[in-house]
């Protein structure tokens, strides 16, 4: 049955269907469309224009949007939102003083959501984290990518990638899957590192191909965790199971990740903290999409991601949660998109595209998602009704949207 959305005060984010990316410059613009409606049939944008042209008088499902801002969902291209328990006590710990650094290197961390992850059945695991993904669909997010990497054991590993797979088949929202197997290095191989690295090469990246588990491979490339030639032995290795690289790096130090994932056509690079000339020189003339997480800036008080630097040097950019356990326990696209603009020194257009066309791209979508195009998903947001577009990320921390449409559907 089609639904029409009538009386849209702005429809953001109208693209050709060849777009699948916006740089530079071009992030600036935001194609709208003034007193609009939209059209949908079954999960697909099947028409919109202004409300001047439009004819659809007979339809029997009608949302009146007046007032209301409608665009696409967000496209969250970077999260851990498969986990189990939580790590507030490392929250006070580090307002008590310590470094991220320092509350992993007494076990915490990423081990310590490791060691809750292996004491959680796959079930429970599966309820913790669809609470998580509920929430962040009420919060405009269309797709999410979702990481393994709190495994560190072949069985766990495989746990996590079961419990993403569990998720796409039971929710209508897009679902990527990503191997992050290279997340830490578990305590039993402190003094073997080579030998975690052949774990994760002969025997979790087999299995895992096997069942079909993950769309993408990730290593989080930093000092104290994987090195280049960490990186690269599993990047290489993933690429005889045609695993696309999503790389972590620069987060804290900038040693070269940047160029290595480059070359090895990593559809996205993520976190860049710590940015340098040659890593920008890289990611010109490449395909790969550099992505900002300033909500985990904001969380560790950590530096910022450079985006205006990025964006001014022609290139494009996505933004994206980084949800997890440690540095980011929020899911929140809407929070991200206002510190883009008031951390970042992005306009509200920019930090938009980068949250929906470019995050589609980050996650290899965006031929189907991310902006409103004919032919693509009926992920929407309708907004509540505000004065104009730039007020979204200006009032920070207000939750501004009304309804959500997955699929053609009220969520
Ligand atoms: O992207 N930096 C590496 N991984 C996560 C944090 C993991 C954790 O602390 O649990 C991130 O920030
Ligand atoms: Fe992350």
């Amino acid at each position: 049955m089609p639904l029409l959305i009538k009386n849209i005060k702005e429809l953001l984010q109208i693209r050709e269907p060849d777009i699948l990316k916006i740089s530079g410059a071009d992030m600036k613009t935001l194609p709208t469309i003034k007193n609009a409606y939209l059209l949908i049939e079954h999960d697909t944008i099947v028409d919109f224009g202004s409300m001047e042209n439009c004819n659809y008088s007979d339809i029997d499902q009608v949302i009146d949007a007046t007032g209301k801002i409608v665009l696409p969902t967000w496209c969250d291209s970077h999260t851990h939102i498969v986990y189990a328990g939580n790590r507030e006590q490392e929250f006070v710990d580090r307002i008590n003083g310590l470094s991220y650094e320092e509350i992993a290197n007494r076990g915490g961390g990423i081990l310590n959501s490791a060691k809750t992850l292996e004491n959680t059945s796959e079930e429970d695991l599966y309820k913790q984290s669809i609470e998580r993904v509920k929430k962040v669909i009420k919060l405009g997010s269309g797709a999410l990518e979702i990481k393994s990497g709190y495994g560190l054991s072949t069985e766990n590993e495989i746990k996590m990638l079961r419990v993403i797979k569990r998720i796409k088949k039971e929710f209508p929202i897009k679902i990527k899957a990503t191997f992050l197997g290279a997340h830490a290095f578990p305590k039993e191989f402190k003094d073997n590192k080579q030998g975690y690295l052949d774990l994760i090469i002969n025997d979790m990246l087999p299995k895992i191909a096997k069942e079909n588990l993950a769309h993408y491979v990730d290593v989080f490339c930093e000092k104290g965790y994987f090195s280049l030639n960490d990186t690269q032995q599993i990047l290489e290795a993933a690429k005889q199971y045609h695993l696309t690289p999503k790389i972590h790096v620069n987060q804290f130090n900038a040693f070269g990740g940047v160029e290595l994932a480059v070359k090895h056509n990593a559809l996205s690079v993520d976190h860049l903290e710590m940015l340098n000339e040659s890593d920008i020189n890289a990611l010109k003339n490449s395909n790969t999409m550099p992505v900002a997480l300033p909500s985990c800036s904001y969380f560790l008080s950590i530096p910022y991601t450079p985006g205006r630097q990025i964006i001014d040097a022609g290139l494009p950019l996505a933004l994206a949660t980084d949800f997890n356990p440690g540095s980011t326990p929020s899911g929140n696209m809407n929070f991200v998109v206002s510190t883009a603009c008031i951390k970042m020194k992005l306009t509200p257009e920019e930090a938009i595209n980068a949250a929906t066309i470019n995050g589609a791209y980050a996650m290899g979508i965006s031929n189907q998602y991310g902006s409103i195009t004919k032919g693509k998903k009926a992920n929407l947001i309708i907004t509540k009704q505000v004065p104009s577009y730039n007020y979204l990320p200006y009032a920070f921390g207000e939750n501004n949207i009304d309804q959500v449409i997955i699929n053609g559907t009220l969520y």
